[in-house]
């Protein structure tokens, strides 16, 4: 949450940071604001999106090769001009920009304020800078010295730029617990949330570790730890094109998404799996396979769409491997003194692998002795880099704040790990195996099927845009399908929608059924057909509007539908990632229609670093 971008070299600082902070606005987007050393230390800022801050620029002096840029997710203060970024000590002598939490802000706040230091806005972030310049004042130290002291005092995430107007020519920046990445170009240093601001102009980043303070001073670059130790950057190539995090000629990052999932599923399956050589492979499994094999229990741990996945998996991972599984809510998991146990295997999920409750999820179970797998899309992000061991979902960077290719991505992976699993522990057998195999490599052809019925979804979705309420009913598989299009429905149309097991209804949300009311049910052939065929006929007797998905060929259930959406037939266990194409294209011509931002919904932010 919150996006920062900071340049300094032999170029213009403002539209790459400018530039910069539009590719990170999908981190928070409630205000943005920069600092540029342009004779003095200028901030500008604005409460609204960074074009509102661009345009603000229009008419200010902006010539500056050293600055830096932020675009705000509030957690401190409400959105607007005064709480937004960068934030001035009280001596106006140095700025900040920060992503992150303070949580010992008060009190750091109540004693600088002792100290006469004044504060103009509500953020945590600009106790953090007066707290800097509070040491600074009295150490009599480099500005360097002093953020490095001041992390020793705030307890929390963060991850700063801070600028000085004393040394013209310099970036601090540090990070705990928020991401941080640090291009290196020729004669020139970039710092960003993550790498989309850098890579248009290198490829070679250093990812900040915890406690690590960057010092960039006249073109060179200095890492040193909290205590003081010199660092040796470890310095990475980074293999993302461009073209991969441009909208490409869609209309929003959100439908391309959608649109790239045949390429994003077969890159999730690259290098491990080809179905004709039986070829089965996993590295990151392969290292811990005695321990997969042998495991008595696996906790799943995720939060949002990833938990849906992680319920996918569940059933993929019980029914193929015959292991116990939990899937616990990141946010509930650490919270409530589970049960973890040193044989337990925890498979942790994140698209960003920044979000905050399911790192500290992983930073329970490993305090217990867990082996901890994760499954991240984002390369080098904090998750990724705690974990014993883990597999990329590699489908590419998802900038819509909506997940889409990154759920069918991860339904790929953790379909592959519970194939890998039950053939070695001899509860798959070898024919139904291989039968799996051949049909997952089906999938990306069937997605493109899939795709096709866009226009057909458009104009159903034009039917139901001013619904209020919406039901999304599944069963088996099909479930967390059921959940996952409900908050797809919520997040970007802002329509209320429930999930629900189709058989669930009767035990309450029938009531809410009546002829206004929309109800999607997931209705594809698998073992659980004619239970399905009963509740949508539950759902009729009260006049709701059914709108199903089959498998293409039914006649039973379109006979009793009012809309149909037919997707290609496949194996109950790979049903999801056909079931939920449609889902996601729905939510999104609905969110198009009603005049939403679908990449952008209002509260939202793509990574949540904030518990
Ligand atoms: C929904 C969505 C969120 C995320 C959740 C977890 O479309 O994007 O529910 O799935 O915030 O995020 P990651 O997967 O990055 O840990």
């Amino acid at each position: 949450m919150c996006g920062i971008v900071a340049y300094v070299g032999h170029r213009e600082a403002c539209p790459i940071i400018i530039k910069g902070l539009k590719r990170l606005e999908y981190r928070g987007y409630d205000s943005a604001g920069i600092a540029l050393m342009n004779g003095t230390l200028s901030v500008y800022k604005k409460k609204g999106k960074v074009s509102e801050l661009e345009a603000f620029l229009q008419d200010k002096d902006v010539h500056s090769n050293i600055g830096m840029g932020h675009t705000r997710w509030a957690t401190h203060g409400e959105p607007n001009d005064v709480n937004a970024h960068p934030h001035f000590s009280t001596s106006k002598k140095i700025a900040i920009i920060h992503n992150g939490i303070i949580e010992n802000y008060a009190a750091l706040k109540t004693l600088l304020i002792s100290k006469g230091h004044t504060f103009k806005s509500e953020t945590d972030s600009e106790v953090f800078i007066n707290l800097i310049e509070d040491i600074r004042e009295n150490n009599h130290c480099t500005l360097a010295e002093a953020v490095r002291l001041a992390l020793h005092e705030v307890v929390g995430a963060y991850a700063i730029v801070v600028l000085s107007k004393d040394d013209p020519h310099q970036l601090v920046a540090a990070r705990k617990g928020s991401p941080l990445v640090l291009g290196i170009g020729k004669g020139e240093y970039f710092l960003a949330s993550d790498a989309t601001p850098i890579i248009e102009y290198t490829n070679d980043v250093v990812y900040l570790k915890d406690y690590e303070l960057a010092v960039i001073k006249n073109g060179e670059l200095d890492i040193r730890s909290r205590e003081d130790v010199k660092q040796t950057p470890y310095v990475q190539r980074l293999e993302m094109a461009l073209e991969s995090i441009e909208k490409g000629g869609y209309e929003h990052f959100m439908l391309k998404e959608i649109f790239e999932q045949p390429r994003s599923i077969l890159d999730s399956m690259r290098g491990r799996m080809i179905s004709a050589s039986n070829h089965l492979m996993m590295s990151g499994i392969r290292e811990f396979e005695n321990k997969f094999v042998n495991a008595e229990r696996i906790l799943i741990v995720a939060c949002g769409t990833s938990w849906h996945a992680g319920l996918v998996a569940e059933y993929l991972i019980e029914d193929f491997a015959r292991i116990p599984v939990e899937v616990e809510y990141a946010s509930e998991f650490r919270y409530r003194n589970p049960i973890i146990r040193e044989t337990d295997i925890v498979i942790a999920i994140s698209q960003s692998g920044e979000t905050a409750d399911t790192l500290a999820a992983i930073e329970l179970a490993k305090s217990k002795g867990a082996t901890i797998f994760g499954i991240c899309n984002v390369v080098g992000s904090s998750i990724a880099r705690t974990t014993d061991a883990g597999a990329y979902t590699h489908a590419g960077p998802e900038i819509g704040v909506a997940s889409t290719k990154a759920f069918t991505a991860q339904v790929t992976v953790l379909t592959l790990i519970a194939m890998i699993i039950g053939s070695k522990r001899g509860t798959l057998e070898t024919s139904k195996l291989h039968g799996l195999m051949a049909e997952l490599e089906n999938i990306p052809a069937k997605v493109e099927r899939a795709l096709k019925l866009d226009q057909q979804i458009q104009e159903i979705a034009e039917k139901f845009k001013n619904a209020t309420n919406f039901i999304y009913l599944g069963r088996g598989y099909n479930y967390p399908v059921a959940l996952e299009g409900a908050l797809k429905l919520k997040e970007i149309s802002y329509i209320h929608a429930e999930g629900y097991p189709a058989a669930e209804m009767k035990h309450g949300p029938i009531a809410l059924i009546d002829e206004q009311m929309p109800v999607v049910v997931i209705a594809t052939k698998d073992g659980s057909y004619e239970k399905i065929v009963s509740n949508i006929q539950e759902v009729r007797a009260r006049k709701g509007k059914v709108i199903a998905i089959v498998t293409e060929g039914d006649t039973t259930i379109p006979a009793m539908s009012d809309f149909v959406i037919e997707i290609p037939e496949t194996s109950e266990h790979l049903a999801p990632l056909l079931s939920v194409i449609p889902l996601q294209l729905l939510s999104y011509h609905i969110a198009v229609l009603r005049g939403c931002n679908v990449d952008q919904p209002r509260n939202l932010a793509k990574s949540v670093t904030v518990e």
